[in-house]
Parts: structure tokens; C-alpha cells; sequence
């Protein structure tokens, strides 16, 4: 399949422990290597596919992408939610073209056959007219359903893999940022209550991955924003909920906490609230010291710590949102933004949350559209493709190895980003032993 077999894409991330991490150009940018990618990685991993709020009643659904391939999440009558391959068992038409909504049946549009909430056939149309179809027709079943559907605390993801290990111990140490961001609600639950903000950027779906959870660039790519804070500190909108940082504090701040390399490629960091004072003592101080009596000072400082994650290969959380990267090509990425709202917590709270991610993530934020700019730049810059290797040695010496094979690092250190590349290999690896 390669254009260039002599190759050996594992090969293409060279690291020497504790020294030296470096990944090749035509990672991020041969067509061949994100072909294997779209099989090998997406394929056998598990992806991110929405929230069990989405899915209210019985017919609401969502279209989403495993890799490339359309497939289509559904309730069906009897409450279940159900994922299956978005494309009519006839010939082919995808079945659902809105990214959400709700519908009594699945209608083919090409040739009107319909399927119900359960995949299940229900009409072969115009089925006994002349020329129909005779007898011996042995009509399909049904949908093809996704092999592997699973839930973590309403977070819904689906895999290709029928042999793939549960999603609870795929999502690993992760699994200690999503239930810190989770608990932040008084029940223990989020909710998605709004359309997602989509956009697109010119660059290769891995710059989004290493990118959410780059502690180490902040204050160089969003440096207008630091000087926006710097300038007016808390009335660029602290909301009640997000306080604003005096750009000494932010660069104190990327020296606290630490960083996470997981072992299944994801990977996270994570700072300690700069002033847990402010948030017992501040306008939403309830919530938060039933917070801490339930839970306990050392859980607590997890909830209110500031952590931003990613869960190999497309899905991460920071702030209050869930993001979604999905890759159209090996230099066309598509990002959907789903702010969440804290279930229990006062609305206020929430409509702050809201706000202040508009500040920084919406069309018109601060930040947001300075990182797909950055990947663009990347994306231009990686044309000079006579320079061999990207350099992610940072923090590499002191990085911890943990007893389940993870890495823990300092604050700014690459270790997230080393995670991405290390589960990439090894998939890569087995790809190119398949090739
Ligand atoms: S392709 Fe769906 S009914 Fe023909
Ligand atoms: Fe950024």
C-alpha cells in the first residue's frame, strides 16, 4: 500500500530513554502514513461519539465518524442506544445527513427503504410491483451495527474492534480527570445542552492532539491575550466562575502541577486552582464547601484543579468542554467544541462557564483562533520537508516512570504529547506488519 515500502513507519519515532524523542515530517504529512492511520489507529481504538444527553428520547440521534467511516448513534424505543455503520444495506446512501436531531425512522432517501430505531428493516419499497422483488429475495436483516458500544459515566464511545479491551481500562489514568471533571457537579453528572461550535483547520489531525494538552506554549501563541490580561486583568470577564490571571501569575502557574503520559497514548495536565480561598469564600462558595465535605480536601483539590486531557486518538476535555477532532485528510482537520453544563450547580454558574468559554474558544475568543492559525503555520512550515525530525524531548529527564507503565512529568515537560507518539508507534508498527 505504501509508496515508499522501504520504510519502516514505526521507525519514524526515534527515542532514546531519558534523552533524546524526535517524530519524522512525513508523519504529519504523507498521504500513505494517514491511510494507515484511518485503518490501523481509528479503527482499533476507541472513539468518542457523544453524550448520553444528546440522545433525550426515543429517535434522537447523531451522526459521527470512526476514522472516516460514517456511522450513526441512535435511541431506540425501548431506551437503548444503539451505533450503527451510517449507509443503506441497498446501495450505499448514508442515511442521516444532520449532525444531530430526532426521527421516528431511518428513510433511506435514495430508494426509500426504511429502517427502524433499531436498525431493524421494515420496508423494502415498491417490494412485490413488477419487477420487484421476487420470492427468493433474502431481504438484510438490518443496519450493520458498530461492533463495540460503551459508556463512562455518560460518555459514550464506540470501537471497530470487536476484541478491543474494555473502554474503562483503555481510558486508564484518564479516567482520574474525567471523574475530577465530573464531580465538580453536586449529582455527579454533565450535560450537553447546546449545538457544538465547529471548525476546520488546514493541518493533520495530530497537531489538535498534541496541541489541548501543551502546557508549554500558552504564553508564546496566546501571547496577545496574556497582554489583553495583563493590561485588564479581571474585566476581560472573569464571569465569577474563571478568574482571570495577572500574567505573572500565568507564568507562575505553567510551574505548578504536573503532566501525564498514559500508556494507551493519552495524556494530560493538570494545575492546582491558584486560590481555592476564592472559590469557598466567592459567589458560588456553597457549592463548593458541599463539594469539599463530600468529598474530602484531597479529592477536592483534584475537582477544582484545572486539567486539560486528551484521550488518544481524537477526543479531549478542558475547561468546561468535550472536544471532538475529526481528520478529513492528511492536512484537513474538522473541531467540534461541546461546552457542558454542570448538572445541580446554580445556573449562574453555569452561564459564567458558558461565557468565559466563549472568551477564550468561540469564533470571536482570544485563543482559539491563534492555535489553528499556529497549526496552519505548522502545516506550511512542515513543507520544508528536507528537515527530517520534529524535536519532543522536553522535560524528558524528568520524567517518573509510574508502576502501571505510564510517565508522570513536570509541569511544561512534552510527556503528553510523547504519549501520543509512543501509542503510535506501536499501532503503526503493527500496521506496517500487516501492509
Ligand atoms: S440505497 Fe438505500 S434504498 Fe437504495
Ligand atoms: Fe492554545
Amino acid at each position: 500500500m505504501s509508496r515508499t515500502p522501504e520504510i519502516d513507519v514505526g521507525d519514524y519515532v526515534r527515542e532514546i530513554p531519558g534523552q533524546q524523542f524526535l517524530v519524522r515530517t512525513e508523519a504529519y504529512t504523507d498521504e500513505d502514513v494517514f491511510e494507515l492511520e484511518m485503518k490501523h489507529i481509528f479503527e482499533r481504538t476507541w472513539i468518542y461519539v457523544g453524550h448520553e444527553t444528546e440522545f433525550p428520547s426515543a429517535g434522537s440521534f447523531k451522526t459521527a465518524y470512526v476514522g472516516r467511516q460514517p456511522i450513526v448513534v441512535i435511541r431506540d424505543k425501548e431506551g437503548k442506544i444503539g451505533a450503527f455503520f451510517n449507509r443503506c444495506v441497498h446501495r450505499g446512501a448514508t442515511l442521516l445527513r444532520e449532525h444531530q436531531g430526532t426521527v421516528q425512522e431511518m428513510r433511506c432517501p435514495y430508494h426509500g427503504w426504511i429502517f427502524d430505531l433499531a436498525g431493524r428493516t421494515r420496508l423494502v419499497s415498491e417490494r412485490g410491483d413488477p419487477g420487484g422483488y421476487g420470492a427468493n429475495f433474502i431481504e438484510p436483516e438490518g443496519l450493520l451495527r458498530v461492533p463495540r458500544l460503551e459508556s463512562y459515566r455518560g460518555l459514550l464511545f464506540v470501537s471497530l474492534d470487536a476484541d478491543i479491551q474494555p473502554l474503562a481500562s483503555y481510558l486508564g489514568e484518564l479516567k482520574t480527570v474525567i471523574d475530577a471533571k465530573l464531580d465538580l457537579s453536586p449529582v455527579g453528572r454533565i450535560a450537553i445542552a447546546s449545538k457544538p461550535y465547529v471548525c476546520r483547520y488546514r493541518g493533520n489531525w495530530k497537531l489538535q492532539t498534541e496541541n489541548i494538552v501543551d502546557a508549554y506554549h500558552f504564553m508564546h501563541t496566546h501571547g496577545a491575550f496574556v497582554k489583553l490580561q495583563a493590561k485588564y486583568g479581571d474585566s476581560t470577564g472573569d464571569f465569577g466562575v474563571h478568574k482571570g490571571r495577572s500574567s505573572r501569575e500565568m507564568r507562575e502557574q505553567r510551574f505548578r502541577g504536573e503532566t501525564w503520559s498514559c500508556r494507551q497514548g493519552h495524556g494530560f495536565a493538570r494545575v492546582p486552582a491558584a486560590d481555592p480561598g476564592y472559590l469557598l469564600d466567592g459567589e458560588f462558595g456553597r457549592m463548593y464547601r458541599e463539594l469539599l465535605d463530600r468529598h474530602g480536601e484531597a479529592a477536592f483539590a483534584g475537582i477544582t484543579s484545572k486539567a486539560t486531557s486528551t484521550v488518544f486518538p481524537s477526543m479531549g476535555m478542558i475547561h468546561q468542554q468535550i472536544r471532538v477532532w475529526r481528520p478529513i485528510s492528511v492536512d484537513e482537520t474538522e473541531v467540534l467544541i461541546y461546552p457542558y453544563e454542570i448538572e445541580g450547580a446554580p445556573d449562574a454558574f453555569n452561564a459564567g462557564m458558558l461565557r468565559s468559554q466563549e472568551r477564550f474558544y468561540g469564533p470571536s475568543g482570544f485563543g482559539m483562533t491563534d492555535d489553528t492559525e499556529i497549526f496552519a503555520r505548522v502545516t506550511q512550515g512542515l513543507r520544508a520537508s528536507s528537515v527530517e525530525w520534529l524535536v519532543f524531548d522536553r522535560g524528558m529527564d524528568s520524567d517518573e516512570r509510574t508502576e502501571s507503565g505510564d510517565y508522570r512529568g513536570l509541569p511544561s515537560s512534552e510527556a503528553p504529547q510523547r504519549a501520543l507518539w509512543r501509542a503510535w508507534k506501536k499501532m503503526m508498527q503493527q500496521a506496517s506488519k500487516h501492509a
